[in-house]
């Protein structure tokens, strides 16, 4: 009897969560207005350099080209104001860079959000006329936050202007309007010469793109999200220094990754690949998945509208946050016709590419007290060359054997070892081969090489090469349930999915924590050599000696309610999730797909092998889960097997790269 009704009581609550799934199932997306088009953006100046606006140069003289590369990489917004005034007002004022930059909070910018302030700016002393908070800049456009860019609102109405009441109404048309450019995620503090104060940083204490480190961007889109909402639970496991560049036009997978550093991209090998025309063309794998695969333009073209550039078009292909319609792909062509911004943004690619590839990689043994952290000794070195040699360079290394030498294992690790050994082997080496692996290999999370933004039919099918979405699947994996003492198979799909790119190397001991979502080692906010090298170590060591790894797994800290329509003011449906259960068993679940997917035959199964309701509901989630692999820290085993001293003299070459 007790059994029945508890069947009973579990088949009522499936249903519930059905019919609340299936309820939240119909909107339809919200496409931009054309309300205006934004001929502000182009005030901007194209001779940026030695007028307060970014850090003087540091490396080499640079052409005028690059020097025009530069001022874009750090201020070019591509008109995407308009579309962040768009999403203030789609999630009710949660997502409004306005607020953010007030200048109130100008002195826990990096605190609160990792934010990094422009030196050339100072904090407001009052109210502007419009009763706003704003730091005064010596450039115009700046809001005081590296990376934000402020313009006039043309729909702002003096008349209708309140600024108090704005604060509780985002519709109320705001004076300025924000935009983001590259700078806010790429441009970091340098390791070279550390900042003395983090809150406030000079211009030769930033570096154009070695990926802010320290960016807190969930705290940017909490906002007013109570933390009994599920949705707060997902922004609370995102680590910093990560940005989820598929949660707008959304692929139902949470997955954050790290903001990765750009190195010697003239040493990054290419690969032939087939381009949607048939045509083949030497391509980088850019992107962690290696997606991006139809060029370099292509690629940073596509950040610019993911960031909002031609947003009027790209949100009616896509329904912004909620996902709740499919994907149609962005036609290349028709926004080149139709939207000004790509057009004006394409012409500016090839100067970007050209100051990009002028960043040169930055030793530890060039910072400031970096030479202690360094070993003298020869013999340590050389070991530590043998065994990177041994156990990394096939994959991180740019400089590989010729394919006959590949092809015969006592040629190819002679190779190695000898190519390691010269002394000019770090010279020009892009510390990757840029190929793409199956994760059935690499064994690290599989969330971030299962994003579906590039297969084919989804936003990005245009910006991924024929190759790419010709991929067979990797595989099945093996792993491990929530339910306690269960695995379950998972069949990774076709068509792209299940494949990491190796990164790069280079400059590493600058990066930690390590991997693509950075949860391999020790966060420890500390922007200084010796804080860098401490979390080096921290990471190097747990990724060469997987037991000492804590199992990462993000899990809700309280009793919250996913409520659905997601981000609706009244929403139909508020599912209660208990304490402790894994973040991505349910933020991982496309409704739509597990509507489509549902088959009653599977859900007898489920119900079948005991375990009670939890473990019945955790089979029946797992089996709509987009990426039901739940341990975010692990994989990537190579060199574990090596004796203790390889791995400490490994330590100590990796760190000089
Ligand atoms: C919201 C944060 C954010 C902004 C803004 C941003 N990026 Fe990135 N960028 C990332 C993240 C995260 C990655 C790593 C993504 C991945 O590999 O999946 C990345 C990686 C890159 C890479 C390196 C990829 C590789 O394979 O090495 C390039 C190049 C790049 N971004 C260009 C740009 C350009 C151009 C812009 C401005 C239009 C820009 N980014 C703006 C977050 C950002
Ligand atoms: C089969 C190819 C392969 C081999 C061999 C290999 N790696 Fe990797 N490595 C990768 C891939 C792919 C990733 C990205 C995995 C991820 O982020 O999920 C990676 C990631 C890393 C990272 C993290 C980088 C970052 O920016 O967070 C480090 C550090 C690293 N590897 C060092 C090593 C060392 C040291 C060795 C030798 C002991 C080694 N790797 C062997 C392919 C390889």
């Amino acid at each position: 009897m007790k059994k029945t009704s508890l069947i009973l009581k579990c088949c009522l609550m499936l249903l519930s969560v059905i019919i609340f799934i299936i309820s939240g199932f119909n909107g339809t997306p919200t496409a931009l207005a054309s309300e205006y088009t934004d001929t502000s953006v182009y005030d901007y100046v194209d001779n940026c350099d030695g007028i307060g606006y970014l850090p003087p140069y540091t490396q080499e003289n640079l052409t005028d080209a690059q020097k025009r590369g530069r001022c874009t990489w750090y201020l070019w917004t591509g008109g995407n104001a308009k579309y962040y005034r768009y999403l203030a007002k789609r999630t009710q004022g949660s997502v409004d860079l306005l607020k953010l930059v007030d200048s109130r909070i100008h002195d826990e910018r990096f605190k609160r959000y990792g934010a990094i302030n422009d030196p050339g700016c100072e904090k407001a002393t009052a109210a502007d006329k419009y009763g706003l908070w704003l730091d005064k800049c010596k450039d115009p456009l700046s809001t005081g936050v590296i990376g934000l860019r402020k313009f006039n609102n043309p729909n702002f109405d003096q008349a209708k202007w309140d600024a108090q009441k704005y604060t509780t109404n985002v519709n109320i048309e705001p004076p300025y309007v924000i935009g983001q450019s590259c700078a806010i995620c790429h441009v970091a503090l340098d390791p070279l010469n550390p900042a003395k104060d983090k809150e406030h940083p000079q211009w030769e204490n930033l570096v154009p793109a070695l990926g802010n480190q320290y960016i807190k961007e969930n705290n940017l889109f909490a906002g007013n999200i109570l933390e009994t909402n599920f949705i707060r639970q997902v922004l609370n496991s995102q680590k910093p220094g990560t940005s989820d560049t598929s949660r707008i036009a959304t692929d139902h997978i949470n997955n954050p990754n790290a903001i990765n550093a750009i190195f010697n991209l003239g040493d990054r090998p290419k690969y032939p690949e087939v381009m949607n025309d048939g045509s083949t063309k030497e391509v980088n794998h850019i992107l962690k998945d290696g997606a991006d695969s139809t060029g370099v333009a292509n690629a940073s073209l596509r950040v610019y509208v993911n960031i909002g550039m031609c947003g009027d078009y790209w949100t009616t292909l896509h329904e912004p946050l909620q996902g709740r319609t499919p994907q149609k792909p962005f036609d290349i062509e028709k926004a080149r016709k139709e939207c000004e911004d790509w057009r004006q943004t394409e012409a500016r690619m090839a100067d970007a590419e050209a100051f990009l590839k002028t960043i040169k990689p930055m030793h530890l043994a060039d910072a400031p007290g970096g030479e202690a952290f360094l070993t003298k000794d020869e013999e340590v070195l050389k070991r530590g060359k043998i065994a990177f040699a041994q156990s990394c360079a096939t994959c991180h290394s740019s400089k590989q054997p010729s394919a006959e030498i590949a092809a015969d294992p006592e040629q190819a690790k002679k190779w190695y070892e000898e190519s390691v050994l010269n002394s000019d082997f770090l010279d020009h080496n892009f510390l990757s081969d840029d190929k793409r692996y199956p994760v059935t290999l690499i064994g690290t999370n599989i969330a971030r090489s299962l994003g579906t933004n590039a297969t084919k039919g989804h936003i990005w099918d245009q910006f991924s090469s024929k190759t790419y979405k010709e991929l067979p699947s990797p595989g099945t994996l093996e792993l491990p349930s929530p339910v306690k003492g269960e695995t379950f198979n998972f069949k990774i799909p076709n068509g792209g999915l299940g494949y990491y790119r190796t990164p790069s190397l280079v400059s590493i001991w600058a990066t930690a924590p390590f991997l693509h979502n950075n949860t391999l080692g020790l966060y420890n906010e500390n922007p200084s050599v010796e804080g860098r090298v401490e979390a080096y170590t921290d990471a190097i060591e747990k990724l060469l000696s997987p037991e000492k790894r804590e199992n990462i797994i993000s899990k809700t800290d309280r009793k919250t309610k996913l409520e659905l329509p997601q981000g609706d003011p009244n929403p139909k449906a508020k599912i209660p999730i208990p304490e402790g259960t894994p973040v991505n068993l349910i933020a991982n679940i496309n409704p739509k797909d597990a509507i489509a997917n549902f088959n009653i035959g599977n859900l007898f199964k489920d119900l079948k092998p005991g375990g009670g309701l939890k473990a019945i509901l955790t089979r029946v989630l797992l089996r709509f889960n987009k990426s039901p692999d739940f341990v975010e820290n692990k994989g990537h085993t190579f060199g574990s097997e090596l004796l203790d001293e390889d791995k400490k003299a490994l330590i100590e070459f990796v760190k000089t790269f």
